[in-house]
């Protein structure tokens, strides 16, 4: 019997957590068959290898002039649909306790875990995904996803007791998120040359759901072979997230899968769909999709930053004309969620 299968079949008595799966598979020196990607999508096969041009760096604390930090905001979100804010606001301490907390939330007893386990049919919780994707494969990967605003989304019993100050790192973090956003919204709204609120405006305001997920992608003997998070665009407004020290983000622009460099520090904005909508096309969602390391887990933090469900999204009016036509349809947001997640027409 191949190594692979055996490692397939004493998992199959378990849950299948990734994290599981990452303890056998190191025993092993090999992965099951379901995590190895068609060749089309290995990491191994299909990373530009190459001079890669960096993702932007927006320094919100270095340009005198307002005007200019807009544009390079603006021209990054045009151009890449994403970059990396330095001086962002964020205190290094408030970050280094989210990933504290979440990193030993990880690493509890899996009984421990499980606790929180997300139920099917809904978004928050602790799970790994189970299905198989259309080519029938899975991703190296598990996550814990929570609400973190506004206050009548969330529900502390997917948020971990253990380590008992998860709450306040988490809180911590949120409070100065939600500055950090509101900034690049305002930004990006100049940048469209509409009025400052327009963009929060559009995607709630007070009620912009903000939805923290943490993604634990374990070791993985074919870092070669497998992907953490396949690629995809964000389905919400803007991303705003943290990585641990382990790189693993891999952008596809001008044809090429090239490694994203963090700055250490940095945080990183993905452009989401909804802003694409919004702005009818000028801003562009990042395709993007994760690698997995050898030797280390690497960890993500990503706040999903999106309108409320009911909430009607389709490009603004004041970017359509006779002259310039909507490219998108307007929709509710879990109307475009739905066809998003089941991989239907929008
Ligand atoms: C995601 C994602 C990127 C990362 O979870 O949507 O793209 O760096 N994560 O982990
Ligand atoms: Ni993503």
């Amino acid at each position: 019997m191949r190594v692979a299968q055996s490692i397939s079949m004493s998992i199959s008595m378990e849950a299948e957590r990734v994290q599981a799966i990452a303890s056998l598979s190191a025993a092993a020196d090999d992965i099951p068959p379901e995590f190895v990607r068609p060749e089309h999508e290995q990491p191994g096969f299909t990373t530009y290898r190459g001079q890669a041009p960096e993702i932007p760096v927006v320094d919100l604390a270095g340009e005198a002039d307002q005007g200019e930090l807009v544009s390079r905001v603006a021209a990054a979100a045009r151009e890449w649909g994403i970059f990396q804010v330095v001086n962002h606001g964020i205190p290094a301490e408030v970050v280094r306790d989210l990933q504290r907390v979440g990193k030993a939330f990880f690493e509890l007893p899996q009984e421990e875990k499980e606790k929180y386990a997300a139920k099917p049919g809904s978004t928050e919780g602790y799970g790994t995904k189970l299905q198989k994707d259309l080519e029938g494969k899975k991703a190296w990967v598990d996550f814990l996803f929570h609400n973190i605003w506004p206050p009548a989304m969330i529900n502390y019993a997917f948020w971990p007791k253990i380590p008992r100050d998860y709450r306040k790192a988490n809180e911590e973090y949120g409070k100065y998120l939600r500055i950090l956003s509101n900034k690049i919204l305002i930004m990006l709204s100049k940048g469209l040359g509409l009025e400052d609120h327009v963009l929060m405006q559009s995607v709630g305001g007070q009620n912009l759901e903000y939805l923290l997920k943490i993604n634990y992608y374990p070791p993985c003997p074919r870092p070669d072979l497998a992907l953490g998070v396949v690629a995809h665009t964000d389905m919400s407004a803007i991303t705003i997230l943290v990585p641990n020290d382990v790189p693993g983000l891999q952008i596809f622009k001008d044809d090429h899968w090239f490694d994203a460099k963090h700055i250490p520090n940095a945080i990183i904005v993905h452009v989401g769909d909804q802003i694409e909508i919004l702005s009818n096309g000028y801003y562009k969602s990042v395709l993007h999709r994760t690698t997995v390391n050898k030797e280390k887990a690497r960890m993500s933090w990503p706040v999903f930053c999106s309108p409320p469900p009911e909430m009607e999204i389709g490009p603004l009016p004041q970017l359509v004309s006779d002259e310039t036509l909507a490219k998108y349809k307007t929709k509710m947001y879990k109307d475009y969620a739905y066809c998003k997640l089941n991989k239907l027409p929008q």
